[in-house]
């Protein structure tokens, strides 16, 4: 029988082996305390349930994103920084997507640069953007990575920036977190120099510049799905950011399906925040997802034991997603349906 991970021997282990300052930012939240795992318990509100007599013999937990074949539906959420946990960073996380069959998206203030990051990487990518105030920096970032090979760019546009930067981000980094792989004359940055207000003019911008699919990232109502998709977006990703920007926000799985009932099938909706088991894997599935993001538990794993842990967890997250679409009796992903999960006591 396949278990659900217990993430706490993981985080300890992980908070033992980095930096302080490293620790504060991966676990940092707009809150200022440390329930970085709020959104985690919002999927335990949603119940499973199963079909049967379906006469499922076989489990595929493969799915297409962006014209690529993926073993999982899991896939790995853009994240800064991976240098603090190894020095290796992002090369090591991408090798760990690519032997569990897994979509790793690369964060714009990763600790390797770019063409570093492309040349180990064996399977396909999506980068993400932050963007500048100056847009010529924002436009050589998109050159590099395509010409480097990302397959799509995310697009993050829950951004408060200097308006409201959240206090963890104010601390001065220091150490490996501070070491951004893409700042420099030409990668821009973080901070001031990132670009915080947005209309739906800069989204078709990004789109008609990029030469890719762009995915907005951030998206919390069905309005500003539906404008994204209006301004060419090629998906949307619903995200609070792992509670980052906004204390008190709304959990990802309280919005995750009116959002995708907006959609109504028009562009694949992607979702991240607090996924930890393969039951939440597939009750975002069931309510609308064609596939989820993991972030802090990705850093967890690097820090704790660099690849090798990394492939560990990301192999048993999948063996959980297996799992619970054969207890659900949903053999295919396209198969995990909405009557499959309810909320809980209603
Ligand atoms: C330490 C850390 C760094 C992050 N860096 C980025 C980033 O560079 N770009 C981005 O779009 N989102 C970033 N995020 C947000 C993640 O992409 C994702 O939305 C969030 O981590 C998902 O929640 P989870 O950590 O509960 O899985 C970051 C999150 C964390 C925890």
């Amino acid at each position: 029988m396949v278990r659900r991970m217990d993430f706490a021997p993981l985080r300890a282990a992980a908070q033992a082996a980095v930096p302080p300052d490293a620790w504060a930012f991966f676990q940092g939240t707009a809150d200022g305390r440390a329930d970085s795992e709020r959104d985690a318990r919002a999927w335990d509100q949603w119940d499973l349930v199963p079909r049967i007599l379906t006469g499922l013999t076989t489990i595929d937990t493969s799915v297409e994103l962006g014209g690529a074949r993926f073993a999982s539906p899991v896939t790995i959420a853009a994240t800064a920084g991976h240098g603090a946990c190894h020095d290796e960073g992002e090369c090591l996380t991408i090798a760990a997507a690519a032997n569990a069959g897994m979509l790793m998206t690369y964060s714009h203030n990763a600790s390797i640069a770019v063409e570093r990051f492309a040349a180990s990487a064996t399977s396909p990518w999506w980068a993400q953007i932050y963007v500048q105030r100056d847009r010529a920096v924002t436009a050589d970032y998109l050159a590099r990575c395509a010409d480097a090979g990302a397959a799509a760019f995310v697009l993050t546009l829950d951004v408060p920036g200097t308006l409201a930067d959240a206090s963890f981000r104010r601390a001065p980094l220091v150490g490996p977190v501070a070491v951004r792989g893409n700042v420099g004359p030409t990668g821009g940055g973080a901070g001031a120099a990132v670009e915080s207000c947005f209309t739906p003019d800069d989204v078709a911008a990004i789109v008609e510049s990029s030469g890719l699919p762009v995915w907005a990232k951030g998206v919390m109502t069905p309005e500003d799905a539906i404008r994204a998709l209006d301004a060419g977006a090629a998906g949307v990703v619903v995200s609070n950011h792992g509670r980052r920007q906004l204390s008190g926000v709304a959990p990802v799985a309280d919005v995750l399906g009116g959002i995708a009932d907006a959609v109504a099938g028009r562009a694949p909706v992607l979702v991240d925040g607090g996924i930890r088991s393969g039951a939440d894997v597939v009750r975002a599935l069931a309510l609308g997802a064609a596939a989820v993001g993991i972030g802090r538990p990705v850093l967890w794993a690097l820090a704790a034991g660099g690849q090798a842990q990394l492939e560990a967890v990301l192999q048993a997250l999948n063996e959980e997603v297996a799992a619970a679409m054969a207890g659900l009796g949903a053999g295919r992903v396209a198969d995990v349906m909405p009557g499959m999960v309810r909320r809980a006591g209603v």
